[in-house]
């Protein structure tokens, strides 16, 4: 990861923008309305941002939406990469490291994910409370440049507690019948056989998807704070007698809006400023 690039793109940002965002948001498949409720919102195209890569998956948009959500200084990003799109896992994760150049001190990533866990339903809202790398891979496998992160970060508080506690409270403050679990990432694109996603659950997994983890994991190299969202799009494969689309992920993160965009924005309101 070149550090010159990072600071490239943070200082192209940075002429757009009048104050330093504090909170990043990785916006997942069909949940980029939340961008649309930023105040005074400068939108930056990632094809526009030196070093960028592009956005290709439908319904995934490929901007930054920096402004102001409940009175916080926020940098959206509307789409993310995957790494079965063809990117390398250090193009997946360079945005986070933007971000955290740019000033935030906290992420908040967001999925749609499969449930495996047959407590849940399609629509429900979980927060993430950690996390099985199955990628077969990391973005920091290589060189390490000490400027970024430490060589051997620890991740056993990959997701922060006193978050998780906060968005706990305001699920309930909200009336929302939040769910917690396990994310197990995946390299995609394919959606699971039936017997991955019993292993998976054996394995201690409550929900599953394809990304989320490479940004995770950088996050925690930058020493973020990380919060992360699951929205349970469907149920994994074989749970139910119906194959699996994306036209239903999109379907029902579309139906769950409302509930994801009063729970996001009631915990950013509760976050701490540091
Ligand atoms: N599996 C993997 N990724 C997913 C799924 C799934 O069932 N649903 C949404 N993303």
């Amino acid at each position: 990861m070149d550090v010159n690039y990072i600071k490239e793109a943070s200082a192209f940002i940075e002429k757009h923008i009048d104050n330093k965002p504090a909170i990043g948001l990785v916006l997942g498949s069909g949940l980029g309305v939340l961008a649309e409720e930023i105040q005074d919102p400068v939108m930056i195209n990632y094809e526009d941002i030196p070093h960028f890569p592009t956005s290709t998956v439908a319904g995934h948009k490929g901007r930054l939406v920096i402004g102001t959500l409940q009175g916080k200084h926020v940098v959206a990003m509307q789409g993310r990469f995957h790494y079965y799109e063809g990117y390398t896992m250090q193009q997946v994760t360079f945005p986070i490291r933007v971000m955290k150049e740019l000033g935030i001190h906290s992420l908040i990533v967001t999925n749609a994910a499969g449930g495996i866990n047959k407590a849940f339903i399609p629509g429900d809202l979980m927060i993430i409370t950690d996390h099985i790398n199955n990628m077969g891979t990391n973005p920091l496998v290589g060189p390490n440049d000490d400027r970024l992160g430490p060589r051997f970060p620890d991740l056993s508080r990959a997701y922060d507690h006193q978050y998780i506690k906060i968005a706990k409270q305001c699920a309930e403050t909200i009336g929302l019948n939040i769910k917690e679990g396990v994310y197990v990432a995946n390299q995609g694109p394919i959606y699971e056989t039936p017997i991955e996603v019993n292993m998976l659950r054996t394995l201690g997994g409550d929900a599953v998807g394809m990304s989320t983890v490479p940004e995770v994991i950088v996050a925690n190299h930058a020493s973020l704070r990380v919060l992360g969202i699951s929205c349970i799009s469907n149920m994994a494969a074989g749970i139910l007698d119906q194959p699996l689309t994306h036209d239903e992920v999109i379907e029902t993160t579309e139906r769950v809006k409302e509930d994801f965009l009063k729970f996001v924005k009631e915990t950013i309101k509760q976050l701490p400023n540091k």
